[in-house]
C-alpha cells in the first residue's frame, strides 16, 4: 500500500479498504501505546490547527489529546475568536495557516468548504464534521466492533436507525460497503439516504461482499443485527422548527428494548454522541416540555444497558484520530 503521508482525509470514499484497514490497525496499535503508558512523542516541534464552526467535545478533545500526546503544539480557532469567514476567506484562510502548521483539522458546514480548504492548504486536511460526511467517526466505530466481534469484520451487520442521510449514515454506509460489513438504513421514506450514494455503496458492497439494505421496516431492518446504531434526530446547521416532524417521523424508529431483542443478545449498541436518552441537556428538557418525550433517538434503558458500547466508542475517537494524524504525517511504520 502506498502510504498516507500528506493525504487530506476528507471523506472515506476517497480511501481503499487496505487504506482504512491499515487506519484501523494503527489505532489499536496506538491504543495499545497509550494503556501500556509508552510514550509516543513522534513528532516534537510540530503543531496543528483545530478550526470549528460547529460545536464539539468528542473531536476536539481527541484531535488536542492526540496532538499533545504526539508531541505536538496544538492550536483551537473558531470564528468567534478569529477572522475565519467574516473577514477572511476559506482560501486565504488555508494558505495563511500552512504557513505555520503541519496539518488542519476543519469542522463545519458545507463538504465544499472543507475540500476548499484542502485545496488551498500544502499539509493534510482532516475532517472532523461537515454537513455531508463525518470520516474520523467512522474509524472509532468500526475499531469499536473490532474489539467486540474481532478484526475481520465481514459478513456482519450494521444497522442505522432514525435519520439514515445525515452525515453519520452517509458515512457509516461507504464504511461498511468498503470493508464487506452488511450495512441497513432504517427509516421513513424522507429520512432514507440519496438515491447516488445508494447507488455509489451497494457497488462497492458487492465488490467486498456484502450488501446495502434501505428500508422502512424495524422488524425487517433490525433482526439479527450485530450492531443497532442510531444518532441525533436533528443534526448540527438544523433550524429547530424540523424538530415537530422529526419527532413525528423518527419516533418509530427509536433504538428502544424491542430494537435490541430483534437485533439478538449478542447485538451492541452504537452512538456516535451526544445523545438525547434523557432530559438533562437543556434541548432534552425542551423537548420534553413541548412535546411531552423524555427521550428520543434511543431509550436510556438502552444507552446504560450491558450492550451498550457507548463510552469505548467515544474513546476510540481519539485513538483513530491519533491514527489519522500520524498516517498522514508520517511515513514511518509504527513500532510498538
Ligand atoms: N461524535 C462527535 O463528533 O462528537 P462531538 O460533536 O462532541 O465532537
Ligand atoms: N449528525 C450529528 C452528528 C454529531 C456528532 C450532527 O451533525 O449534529
Amino acid at each position: 500500500m502506498a502510504s498516507l503521508k500528506g493525504r487530506d482525509l476528507l471523506k472515506l470514499l476517497d480511501f481503499t479498504t487496505e487504506e482504512i484497514l491499515h487506519l484501523l490497525d494503527l489505532s489499536h496499535q496506538l491504543k495499545k501505546l497509550k494503556h501500556e503508558g509508552v510514550p509516543h512523542r513522534f513528532f516534537e516541534g510540530r503543531n496543528i490547527v483545530l478550526l470549528f464552526e460547529k460545536t464539539s467535545t468528542r473531536t476536539r478533545c481527541s484531535f488536542e489529546v492526540a496532538g499533545y500526546d504526539l508531541g505536538m503544539g496544538v492550536t483551537f480557532l473558531d470564528p468567534a475568536s478569529s477572522q475565519v469567514s467574516k473577514k477572511e476567506s476559506i482560501a486565504d484562510t488555508a494558505r495563511v495557516l500552512s504557513r505555520f502548521y503541519d496539518g488542519i483539522e476543519y469542522r463545519g458546514f458545507a463538504q465544499s468548504i472543507v475540500e476548499e480548504l484542502a485545496e488551498y492548504a500544502d499539509c493534510p486536511v482532516w475532517n472532523g464534521l461537515t454537513n455531508e460526511w463525518h470520516p474520523t467517526q467512522m474509524i472509532a466505530d468500526i475499531m469499536t466492533m473490532q474489539e467486540n466481534f474481532g478484526m475481520d469484520l465481514r459478513g456482519r451487520t450494521l444497522v442505522f436507525m432514525g435519520d439514515a442521510r445525515n452525515n453519520v449514515a452517509n458515512s457509516l454506509m461507504v464504511v461498511c460497503a468498503k470493508l464487506g460489513i452488511n450495512f441497513v438504513a432504517c427509516g421513513p421514506a424522507e429520512n432514507q439516504p440519496e438515491a447516488w450514494l445508494i447507488e455509489t455503496c451497494t457497488k462497492i458492497a458487492a465488490e467486498n461482499g456484502s450488501t446495502v439494505v434501505v428500508t422502512d421496516d424495524v422488524e425487517k431492518g433490525c433482526a439479527g443485527a450485530d450492531a443497532i446504531y442510531t444518532d441525533v434526530w436533528v443534526s448540527m446547521g438544523e433550524p429547530d422548527e424540523v424538530w415537530e416532524q422529526r419527532i413525528a417521523s423518527l419516533s418509530p424508529y427509536q433504538v428502544n428494548a424491542r430494537v435490541m431483542e430483534l437485533a439478538g443478545p449478542d447485538a451492541i449498541f452504537l452512538h456516535c454522541l451526544p445523545s438525547f436518552h434523557d432530559t438533562n441537556t437543556v434541548i432534552g428538557a425542551r423537548i420534553a416540555e413541548q412535546f411531552g418525550i423524555n427521550e428520543m433517538e434511543v431509550t436510556n434503558e438502552v444507552f446504560e444497558s450491558e450492550q451498550s458500547r457507548v463510552f469505548d466508542e467515544a474513546e476510540n475517537r481519539m485513538h483513530a484520530i491519533k491514527a489519522v494524524i500520524y498516517a498522514t504525517m508520517s511515513d514511518e511504520p509504527l513500532s510498538d
